[in-house]
């Protein structure tokens, strides 16, 4: 069994991406200098190194990267190295330009970016192989060796090739999933339109088409354009597990759905030794300290509930989106220690040095263009003495208060051509939901819809369109046992085919729920109803509305107007030892806010009402003791509750009762006892 963390590590990891390749050997000597200064211990080094290791077909020159290792060890500083098949070189495409993926509609991709891989070529597949096992033979057992980083970011910038060689490699896969052509044509339901096939070799890709194409084919597609993926994945992991005994294998995940949406992290999660991620701010003028909760969380569940490594973010804009503002002073330190908080063991940056030249020069770094007089470079080197006193958190786990059923496939599914409305995005909706508990101080785990959900109190289902029969049971036996549910509306429709449950929507839900719905009824764009409560008070809806119809569960609020007026828009069913909500209208964040209050309430869970929403307190727990994070992302000074005193580990000092968080700071105070 490879070990789970970057081997000798004794810290928290903190440092970044190092391309040295970038830069005369004369700089390097100021590099780690520099990293020492900083308090860096580990560097990502060679990911996109395969052009100069490999100058020519099968002749390697280890030179350069045998001195900046050398280099490295000598410092004391870790390396985390990367295989370098993420970035063939021009040679090789030269060579076989078969191996550059196509698109949907046909056309080749040409060399001069990265990530430009078909990756059901045989020809792909030899030479990253080889150079594996070039580097592990290498490299394996060198001293300073503590991770193995895998290819970049699989599944992106190209999620899917088209090309012949994958369509062929499809129908084997399609052969091994389903077993006979029959058994295809069933699944994808191609009695529809006459999309009978007869054979495998007439199946293709879902390649450009007139109109729609098969939903079911769309979708078997994705899942086989993330397993062909993986396969690549482990063949290397294999190679450096064989050739690198001991030494953990990672690639670097993107969980964000907003920066990778093609890859199955529930499967992926458990391919590899270590889980790690790489996070960057969406400024998209919507808080971002919430989203990057949300990325940690996720990422954190991905590695069911085990510590982590956040292996990129960056120390302030990025250059990638249409407009990078710079982080504000001290977002940096709020940003690596929010992922410390839930569950990473470290803060780790893309990149080391600012490069001078490609496409990422204005992409900020650890070490600006400007070099050690500037506020990114100060504020690193503080970071870095906030992570060494944060030493004794490794290992520890962070503490969850609610789940939220995730399902990669699920989102694949939902996002499919001919919805009801195009202006029901799930993501807003697990976006939304997540915020409410958020807001509410609630630590959120991400469970796969089949997980054993027993040691939540509450679950909520943001929108899960696609819902296997098992787990419709799953939540059933959850509420049956005592568990409080909140399910959103377009949940639980389709199988894993895309099929439609038999019978009345949601077929997965109804039975737990309570009830079923007749008709959607999607509502125009900007068009509002409105929800009378039984108080008399009023909540509002866009979107979505349905005709529900109760079948054991309570009207809790009515639709006042629109086609459903009189209807329930939201209910209630106690089943068995617990409760099953439903909600069957986009509420705003006002009413998802009084949906998770009185969810919240049937669950047992007491708010914590003295704290500002913008003052994230989150727990991490282990062997070496309880350490409650406190992070103030508001502008005035505030004071989160201590139920036991301790001693905070950035300050030094003792804490007990009150802890005073100044404005924009972290604490982490280690509870005593
Ligand atoms: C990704 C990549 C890095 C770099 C950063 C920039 O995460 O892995 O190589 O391109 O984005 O934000
Ligand atoms: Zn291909």
């Amino acid at each position: 069994m490879p070990d789970t963390s970057p081997r000798g590590l004794t810290r928290l990891a903190f440092g970044g991406d190092y391309n040295p390749e970038q830069w005369p050997e004369s700089v390097w000597q100021e590099d780690v200098r520099l990293m020492r200064e900083a308090g860096v211990t580990m560097v990502s080094v060679g990911i996109f190194s395969w052009a100069l290791l490999e100058p020519a077909p099968g002749e390697y020159d280890f030179g350069w990267l045998d001195r900046v290792i050398g280099l490295l060890h000598e410092n004391g500083i870790r390396v985390d190295l990367g295989t370098p098949t993420v970035a063939p070189p021009a040679w090789f495409y030269r060579a076989h330009p078969e191996a550059l993926p196509v698109t949907a509609d046909g056309t080749r991709y040409e060399f001069g970016s990265r990530g430009a891989i078909c990756h059901s070529n045989a020809d792909y597949r030899a030479a990253a192989r080889a150079v594996t096992v070039k580097l592990a033979e290498r490299y394996g057992d060198h001293p300073a060796l503590a991770l193995w980083h895998v290819h970049n970011e699989y599944g992106v910038p190209v999620s899917a090739c088209y090309c012949d060689s994958c369509a062929a490699h499809f129908r084997r896969w399609l052969a091994r999933t389903h077993g006979t052509v029959e058994a295809v044509n069933e699944a994808w339901g191609t009695a529809f339109w006459g999309q009978r096939y007869t054979g495998f070799e007439q199946i293709n890709p879902p390649r450009a088409t007139p109109t729609v194409g098969n939903p079911g084919q769309a979708l078997d597609y994705k899942r086989f354009a993330d397993a062909t993926i993986r396969e690549n994945f482990t063949a290397e992991r294999d190679i450096l597990h064989r050739l690198s005994p001991g030494v953990p294998v990672t690639t670097n995940f993107m969980t964000a759905l907003s920066q990778c949406d093609s890859i199955d992290y529930w499967a992926w999660g458990r391919e590899v030794d270590l889980v790690t991620n790489d996070h960057y701010l969406i400024t998209d003028g919507r808080r971002t300290h919430v989203n990057l909760a949300m990325a940690a969380d996720l990422t954190r569940s991905v590695a069911g509930g085990a510590p982590w490594l956040l292996l990129e973010h960056s120390t302030s804009g990025v250059n990638w989106q249409p407009r990078n503002p710079a982080k504000a002073p001290g977002q940096m330190a709020r940003n690596s220690l929010g992922h410390v908080a839930r569950g990473s063991e470290g803060a780790m940056f893309f990149q080391w040095r600012q490069s001078r030249r490609g496409a990422e020069k204005f992409h900020s770094s650890m070490l600006p263009h400007g070099g050690t007089d500037t506020r990114v470079w100060r504020e690193v080197i503080e970071l870095g003495a906030s992570v060494e006193s944060l030493s004794p958190i490794r290992g520890t786990r962070t503490e969850a208060d609610a789940a939220m059923l995730w399902d990669w496939q699920s989102w694949w599914a939902q996002n499919l051509s001919w919805r009801p409305s195009e202006d029901h995005d799930p993501r807003e909706r697990a976006d939304s939901f997540y915020e409410a508990l958020y807001d509410r101080h609630l630590t959120v785990d991400f469970a796969h819809p089949e997980a054993d959900l027993s040691a939540y109190p509450l679950v909520v289902v943001p929108a899960l369109y696609l819902m296997t029969e098992a787990a419709g049971h799953n939540v059933r036996e959850y509420v049956e046992n005592g568990g409080t549910l909140v399910v959103s509306y377009f949940s639980g429709i389709v199988d894993e085919h895309d099929a439609v449950h038999e019978g009345a929507y949601p077929g997965a839900l109804r039975d737990v729920l309570g009830l079923t719905v007749e008709e959607f009824s999607p509502l125009l764009k900007d068009e509002r109803v409105r929800l009378t409560g039984p108080d008399g008070s009023e909540l509002t809806g866009d979107v979505w509305t349905e005709f529900v119809v109760p079948r054991g569960a309570e009207t809790v609020w009515t639709y006042a107007d629109g086609l459903t007026a009189g209807r329930p828009a939201v209910t209630r069913h106690p089943l068995g030892h617990g409760t099953a909500w439903y909600v069957s209208t986009r509420l705003d964040a006002q009413g998802l806010d009084a949906l998770i209050g009185w969810a919240a309430d049937d669950a047992g869970l007491a708010p914590r009402a003295d704290l500002p929403r913008d003052v994230e307190v989150v727990r991490r727990s282990g062997a070496s003791g309880t350490y409650l994070f406190a992070i103030n992302h508001t502008a005035g000074d505030t004071k989160v509750p201590l139920e036991s005193p301790g001693t905070e580990l950035l300050t030094g000092e003792r804490a007990a009762g009150r802890l005073p968080v100044p404005a924009g700071a972290v604490r982490v105070v280690r509870l005593d006892g």
